[in-house]
């Protein structure tokens, strides 16, 4: 835990000099580059890579799960925010396979009940003010026996980093300013909203200006 909140103390002022230059999605771009190539995109691909069929990817963001779908893949990306989706066009155009992408959010999708056999979630559930609600509209719009991949960021099980990330949730909230929470654990609302868990894959990501996270790579099948 003390490497964690040494990483975050670290680079905290740097970040916060970034933030004030950069409009939030040119930061969250910087940041998520810094990630992707301390990582994080070893494990983008290898939740996705071989998805086939009609697949749906909720809160998309701008575009960092596009470059590892494969060819097999027809996916349908959906997202709230319209300046985020922007920068989404370029990976989009260059991608493998097929992707059209559509704002909107992911409390009222606008799609048939069971139309996909896929549904991805990357650092999304953190920061809807439902996941329950979410993950109810995934089950809906996910056909029986699809499936649900996840990378999301968790809270700590260990007693104390759990403590104290419910400590900060609140002065991370602020500081953020995307609705993102620090410590909520999707797994019993995956289970809960009729999904299976069928594999879940602890990993970390340490790369300046993001906290490290302790993170999950998810897989479940809807009932
Ligand atoms: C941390 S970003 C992750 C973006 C992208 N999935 C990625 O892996 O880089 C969280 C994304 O969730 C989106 N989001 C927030 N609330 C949402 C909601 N209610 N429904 C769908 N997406 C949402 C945000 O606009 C943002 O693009």
């Amino acid at each position: 835990m003390l490497r964690e909140i040494a990483h975050f103390v670290w680079n905290a002022p740097a970040t916060l000099r970034l933030k004030a230059r950069l409009p939030q999605e040119q930061l969250y771009e910087t940041l998520m580059d810094r990630a992707d190539q301390a990582g994080l995109a070893d494990h983008r691909r290898a939740l996705v890579a071989d998805l086939a069929g009609d697949v749906l990817e909720l809160g998309s963001g701008t575009g960092r799960m596009f470059p590892h779908y494969g060819a097999d893949a027809r996916v349908t990306a959906i997202e709230p925010d319209a300046r985020f989706a922007a920068l989404a066009e370029e990976p989009r155009r260059r991608a493998a396979g097929a992707i059209t992408t559509t704002i909107g959010s992911g409390e009222a999708l606008p799609f048939d009940d069971a139309r996909f056999d896929a549904a991805v979630v990357a650092l999304v559930l953190c920061s809807v003010p439902s996941p329950a609600a979410v993950l109810g509209e995934l089950r809906r719009v996910v056909r029986p026996g699809g499936q649900l991949r996840l990378i999301e960021h968790v809270r700590s099980h260990r007693a104390v980093a759990g403590w104290l990330m419910d400590r900060v949730d609140g002065a991370w909230l602020r500081l953020n300013a995307q609705g993102c929470h620090l410590n909520r654990d999707p797994l019993p609302e995956i289970r809960a909203a009729g999904f299976e868990v069928v594999r879940t894959a602890p990993f970390q990501v340490y790369s300046a200006g993001l906290p490290a996270f302790p993170m999950r790579a998810i897989t479940a099948t809807r009932t």
